[in-house]
């Protein structure tokens, strides 16, 4: 599905469908002078009170006399208005203009107080693009043809202003960064049993082919040789062997020092011999979103040609309670040296991204920012829309935390006090991996923090509960939801345009 942007008079519906956004303040009709030619078709369901404009409420009016349809969408009260309540309206209006089986359709773009008109611009692009994608799926009949598919939106500012500047230059980057997105996700929605970590490596091998990226895949053999104790531990107890994927690109500007992305790759997450309860445990095989995410934005920066280098490490393995498994009790000697008492082989995940923090930062990356389905805990804290974010770095903070909102993804930060550090003191070893139940995602943070030079600027996301919803919204179905591909894509957009004083904008 492509999206286009113009500039036009809207004089009623468009042929064959058209979809206006609308506030739910009193009034509103009225101060939209440029939707005067609507008022007639509107007006009455207004009234009536059959559409109020509540958010995500969605409305569609077939027009008898020449079957064009108009769409309604509601986006609530306008103080409230939200990037991510924006881009799930969207998609709510282009999700049913595809299942009223329209090939293209018109989206008004709301003139809004609290958006700018570029980054308005940009989150339908991609709400556009969530709200008409199909996902595939295995079902032997794979239902009605490609052909019938949405095949275009057009973003349409109405009126007789300028076009927006540089408009087409924020498609084009929304485009990809809503296709990234559903890669990360279809990547994230595949079941353990159809990717291995080592599929996951030839994934990464296809899309590196593709973008002309240098790919390193680390086997057992060169793990062992490295030292990655820790990794080869999470993955001895399944038949699949881990392995670590490295993906470089390298943008314009190759001499500054890589910005390293850090990616959780348990392609499926049972628990090992701490055993997970069955009751979701397949919901487990998007326990590598954090992978998918930094291959995928990794990909998305290569196609936006961001003057980056950029490195992404992507530890993989699948956690299972095989013969060989690891056992709580364990020692295991890291790829830093330090030793580490497994408690609870269900903490697999720190034990991953602790070798792959030392092998980023073989790297002699700027910065590390690390993403993970981490804790259970994270989910308690921050639910299915927030992702925890831990960093000393106030500036990674603000850049990540900002990014994340104009893009309608939340981060909130959680503390790293090392008022906690003792909790993680072994008797017999340097540290141990976990502590008890409270808090818990901070913990597998400070943990983590061990594995990361002093004062390193490194920031940690746990992406536990966003990763997944468990009950389809607009543009979401249930399932892998690409969480973080936005963020870190607008991050290393905005990062681009810091150092080279928009040379590239
Ligand atoms: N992959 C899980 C974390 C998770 C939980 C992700 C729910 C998505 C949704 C992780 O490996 C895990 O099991 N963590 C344990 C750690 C505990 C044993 C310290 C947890 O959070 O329960
Ligand atoms: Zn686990
Ligand atoms: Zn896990």
């Amino acid at each position: 599905m492509n999206v286009k942007y113009k500039v036009d008079h809207m004089n009623g519906p468009e042929k064959p469908g058209t979809v206006l956004f609308l506030h739910q303040d009193a009034g509103f009709l009225d101060q939209r002078t440029e939707l005067s030619s609507f008022r007639r078709i509107i007006q009455p369901l207004l009234s009536s009170e059959s559409f109020k404009g509540e958010f995500k409420e969605g409305v569609n009016i077939i027009q008898p006399a020449d079957e064009n349809c108009l769409i309604l969408v509601g986006l609530g009260k306008k103080d409230e208005l939200t990037e991510g309540r924006l881009s799930e309206a969207t998609a709510l209006g282009v999700s049913m203009a595809r299942r009223l089986n329209l090939r293209e359709v018109t989206l008004a773009i709301p003139p809004l107080e609290n958006i700018d008109p570029r980054a308005t611009l940009g989150l339908m692009v991609l709400g556009s693009k969530l709200g008409a994608h199909k996902r595939t799926t295995f079902k032997t009949d794979p239902g009605p043809s490609d052909e019938h598919d949405l095949k275009t939106v057009t973003l349409c500012q109405i009126g007789s202003k300028d076009p927006l500047e540089k408009a087409q230059q924020v498609v084009n980057r929304a485009t990809v960064m809503a296709e990234a997105q559903l890669e990360a996700r279809r990547l994230a929605d595949l079941p353990g049993n159809l990717l291995f970590p080592l599929d996951f490596a030839e994934e990464a091998k296809r899309v590196a082919l593709k973008h002309k990226l240098r790919i390193t895949v680390w086997e057992e053999d060169k793990l062992a040789l490295e030292g990655a104790w820790s990794i080869l531990a999470v993955g001895q107890g399944s038949s699949h062997p881990p392995a670590v994927v490295i993906v470089e690109y390298f943008g314009r500007s190759p001499n500054r020092e890589p910005i390293a992305l850090v990616g959780k790759g348990v392609t499926f997450d049972s628990g090992g011999l701490c055993l997970k309860p069955s009751e979701n445990m397949g919901s487990m095989k998007s326990d590598m979103s954090g992978a998918a995410v930094v291959l995928s934005v990794i990909a998305a920066a290569a196609e936006m040609r961001l003057p980056q280098h950029l490195v992404g490490v992507m530890p993989m393995a699948e956690n299972m309670p095989g013969g060989k498994a690891f056992r709580p009790g364990d020692i295991v000697k890291t790829l830093s040296g330090q030793t580490v008492e497994v408690i609870n082989t269900d903490a697999e995940g720190r034990m991953l991204l602790c070798d792959a923090l030392g092998i980023a930062q073989k790297y002699k990356p700027s910065e590390i920012i690390d993403i993970a389905t981490l804790t259970g805990a994270c989910v308690v804290a921050l639910g299915d829309r927030v992702a925890g974010l831990f960093t000393e770095s106030d500036r990674l903070h603000t850049a990540i935390v900002d990014a994340g909102r104009s893009v309608g993804e939340y981060f909130w930060r959680l503390p790293l006090f090392s008022e906690y550090d003792d909790n993680l003191k072994s008797d017999l070893a340097d540290l141990r991996h976990m502590s008890g139940r409270p808090a818990g995602a901070l913990h597998a943070a400070l943990f983590l923090r061990r594995f990361v030079k002093p004062k390193f600027p490194w920031v940690h996301l746990d992406i536990a509960g966003t990763a997944r919803r468990s009950k389809a919204s607009a543009g979401y179905p249930e399932g892998a939801t690409g969480f973080g591909v936005r963020t870190l894509l607008k991050y290393l957009i905005d990062n681009q345009r810091q150092h080279s004083q928009g040379v590239d904008e």
